[in-house]
């Protein structure tokens, strides 16, 4: 499989093997890029549709979602723009694959793009699992969450992301009428195991 070029961003598609569970959108951290994230998408919702797009924002050749200004100083008038930008594709993919609306999977940057598309532009996501996920406007627009379920998982050593911060990203979902769950675990930025094993779990709530 190649990297495909012909939607607004450069993305890898893998279709669905089993009928039922939704697709998930993979959302790679600070420097990665659209090959990262699908082992693990295999790994946590097998059999599901796979839409992995790249970053399009360069910081010294290193792919991301948004530009910052120092790390977790984000520009925040770019994560709007680049939060519609992304609602805007996964609409196009979409339509060009056939798809259900996607629960994103991000990591880091990631899963910050993936909360500012939530906040808004609900309608693009079914649910997120938002993996190191910190709050990625200081004050987001009144969304409508209705019921959409998300699940943030943090790192209590994350030398990155405060846990106020993670919490409060916690609340602003929750006012906005999602179905939160919050879960620290015993580990620093990195993914684990038991990120992927807790992630699985609620995919497989999703799917059931
Ligand atoms: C961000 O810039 O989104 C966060 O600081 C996480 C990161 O990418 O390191």
């Amino acid at each position: 499989m190649t990297t495909a070029t012909t939607l607004s961003f450069l993305h890898r598609f893998e279709p669905a093997t089993a009928a039922g569970p939704p697709p998930l959108l993979l959302l790679h951290g600070t420097g990665g890029d659209e090959d990262d994230l699908l082992p693990l998408g295999r790994m946590i919702a097998p059999g599901s549709a796979l839409l992995s797009p790249r970053g399009k924002v360069l910081e010294h050749g290193m792919p991301r979602f948004f530009r910052r200004l120092a790390e977790g100083v984000f520009d925040e008038a770019d994560v709007v723009k680049q939060a519609n930008a992304l609602a805007d594709f996964v609409a196009e993919a979409r339509d060009a694959y056939g798809l259900a609306a996607p629960v994103a999977v991000g990591f880091s940057n990631g899963a910050n793009i993936a909360a500012a598309v939530l906040l808004l532009r609900p309608e693009a996501l079914a649910g997120a699992v938002l993996i190191r996920a910190m709050v990625p406007l200081a004050k987001p627009p009144v969304a409508d969450l209705s019921g959409k379920p998300v699940l943030i998982l943090s790192g209590a050593a994350d030398p990155i992301i405060p846990a106020e911060n993670a919490g409060r990203l916690a609340r602003q979902l929750t006012e906005a009428g999602a179905v939160v769950g919050h879960e620290t675990l015993p580990t620093g930025h990195g993914l684990t195991q038991a990120d992927a094993a807790l992630a699985k779990r609620f995919l497989d709530g999703l799917a059931a």
